[in-house]
């Protein structure tokens, strides 16, 4: 949420901005703006809105000419969506434009401090407390860099920022602290970025900024500092995704990219966490001595990571007989957890900037847990600051709503269970032969989920139930969990509202919802489950619902007898079952959305990456 771009170099800044920004948009954002040096004054340029709209006012960045520049895309968190508000912002005598991720949360503060040293304010962000600050101490100290230096000891919050100086107009000064920021080495030209793909057209080297680092840098020079302000050398790393992988590929939208990458994401995950018929989960090392002191494993998650971890909890408890309680990030952090050395904390997180689950992993680190995370984005926050971490090779994530994530995800759950339940001597050798057998056959498998003819199956079943306002999802053991995904994708694709409920809850209360025509989901995949599921649905059934069912080839015919429409997947081995059943819970919910005319990559009001509380 929020993106940051920033060029030096010699070509034209706001044409490369603009194209940045336009990669950054999956982070989610509801206005956009550039500021661009030229003739010895910085130009602004900024509005509310998509980067359309910007690319409109500024000819697609010609308009604003001028080889070094900062551009924005703004998700509100102080302030409406308005251009008052956009970034960049520029200080009250018109020295320093500052663009900025992340919350400062004594901007009130700063912002009384400012008005009495004779600042004024246009916006009602805590952005512009920052450009002003740091034209407050540049006034008094005459260079950028100290100024940035003593504005940043006074911010207290969270930060990306890219700043530049209308004296200095060869360099950039970027800083950050709790918000992500990257650093890209060119060839006569140099960039800042929220993430790879904005910059990833023109470098491959980058620097992952760590909290407390400065960058000075110009089109030929960069100089880092770390938080005591000593001077760093940062060796780059080298991304080698495709250029491709962070565009559409030709497919209409990211989301549909994704859903069909997921073969290739479990494969790449599989292939770099197992070795030889065995799982090595890479570098990490839970030994036996360890685990035979782990009481309790906490998974603790945001949204769909979450839900994985409601899928873990059934997955870990079966294989290893260990208690796991899956906890949202957001509650976990104030619930005070009983954690201690006998805990072990999994952290899921697609992104690794989730501010919830970074503030949950602190608070777990700080009271002597040991915390693995499994993270997508490699040097990620919460990757970094784990005592483990198990990288999912899903690639970039463009589409806000995630499904290759997630199944890389729910992957890992499948070879932790694995590779614990081995160890303790609870997941005996036949089994796991078995298992690592079914997981080769995994990825042909999703792919034959998504073959033309069943997807042409989801999309008439969405034609058919499009216009329902109210949807049940049922099952039962972990297809109730894999209903809560398939309910969320719903509401967030379609903006339909959607339930998910253990079967077995229904006739404790919600039952009493259903009515003539009601849409009701019921996922039965459970072998030893089916035939109660199968109770439930003849109950709705009974009160007029609609019932769509999802299930295993095998059970096509039985069920067939009972529900109005129906959708099946092919079986696999029971533990990894899960896998496929989300995919048409997927696929359904984005015709779902295609035929409501929602935006299925950007959805209203979200973003991707959730970097406040
Ligand atoms: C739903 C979705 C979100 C994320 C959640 C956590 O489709 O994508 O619910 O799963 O915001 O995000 P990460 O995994 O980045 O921590």
């Amino acid at each position: 949420m929020c993106g940051i771009v920033g060029y030096v170099g010699e070509r034209q800044a706001a044409p490369i901005l603009l194209d940045g920004l336009a990669k950054l948009e999956y982070r989610g954002y509801d206005s956009a703006g550039v500021c661009v040096f030229f003739n010895k004054q910085l130009h602004v340029a900024k509005t509310k809105g998509r980067l359309a709209a910007l690319g409109e006012m500024t000819a697609q960045g010609s308009g604003v000419p001028g080889c070094l520049g900062i551009g924005h895309t703004r998700w509100a968190t102080h302030g409406a969506p308005s251009k008052e508000n956009s970034h960049p912002h520029v200080s009250t005598n018109g020295k320093i434009s500052v663009v900025h991720n992340g919350i400062i949360e004594n901007y009130l503060f700063l912002k009384e401090f400012l008005r009495s040293a004779g600042k004024t304010f246009a916006s009602e962000t805590d952005t512009e407390t920052v450009a002003n600050l740091v034209e407050y101490h540049y006034e008094r100290e005459g260079a950028l860099f100290t100024a940035v230096k003593k504005a940043v000891a006074m911010l207290e919050g969270s930060y990306a920022l890219g700043i530049v100086c209308v004296d200095d107009p060869e360099r950039i000064v970027a800083v950050k602290k709790d918000s992500p920021l990257i650093f890209g080495f060119g060839k006569g030209e140099n960039f800042i970025a929220s993430d790879v793909p904005a910059i990833l057209k023109h470098t491959r080297e980058v620097a992952y900024l760590n909290d407390g680092d400065l960058v000075v840098f110009s089109k030929d020079s960069v100089e880092f500092y770390n938080t005591l302000g000593e001077r760093t050398e940062k060796v780059p790393e080298h991304i080698d995704w495709e250029i491709t992988a962070a565009e559409k590929g030709g497919y209409p939208h990211f989301m549909m990219k994704e859903i069909h990458e997921q073969p290739k994401a479990i494969r790449d995950t599989l292939k770099n966490l197992t070795q030889d018929g065995r799982v090595t989960l890479g570098n990490i090392e839970l030994t036996r001595d360890y685990l035979s002191g782990v009481r309790r494993i906490y998974i603790v998650a945001c949204g769909s990571a979450y839900y994985v971890g409601c899928l873990g909890k059934y997955i870990l408890e079966k294989s290893c007989r260990i208690p796991v309680e899956p906890v949202l990030a957001s509650e976990f952090r104030y619930s005070q957890p009983v954690l201690g050395e006998d805990t072990l904390v999994i952290i899921i997180s697609q992104s690794g900037e989730t501010a919830d689950t970074l503030a949950a992993l602190r608070e777990a680190n700080s009271m002597g847990a040991r915390t693995l995370a499994i993270v997508n984005v490699v040097g990620s926050a919460i990757a970094k600051a784990a005592s483990d971490v198990i990288y999912t090779c899903a690639g970039p994530e463009i589409a806000v709503a995630t499904t290759k994530a997630y199944s890389t995800q729910l992957l890992v759950m499948y070879l932790l269970a694995m590779y614990i339940g081995d160890i303790m001597g609870t997941f005996k050798k036949r089994e796991y032969d078995e298992v690592f057998q079914a997981l080769q056959a995994l990825p042909a498998l999703i792919s034959e989920t998504i073959t033309q003819e069943r997807l042409a199956e989801m999309q008439a079943c969405a034609a058919r139930y499009c216009k329902h306002h109210d949807v049940f999802f049922i099952g039962r053991n972990v297809d109730s969990a894999t209903c809560m995904e398939g309910s969320l994708k719903l509401k967030e694709l379609a903006y339909v509202h959607s339930e998910a409920y253990a079967a077995g809850e229904l006739k404790h209360g919600p039952i009493s919802l259903i009515e003539e025509n009601t849409l009701v989901i019921a996922v039965a995949t459970t072998a030893e489950l089916f035939d109660k599921t199968m109770s439930n649905v003849k109950e709705v059934k009974a009160r007029g619902a609609n019932v769509l069912g999802l299930t295993t080839e095998n059970y096509r015919e039985e069920i067939a007898k009972t529900v109005d429409s129906l959708l099946t997947v092919p079986k696999t081995h029971p533990l990894l079952q899960p896998s496929l059943n989300v995919i048409p819970l997927q696929v359904f919910s984005y015709y779902v959305a295609l035929a409501r005319g929602c935006d299925v990559d950007k959805p209203r009001n979200l973003a991707k990456s959730v970097t406040v509380e």
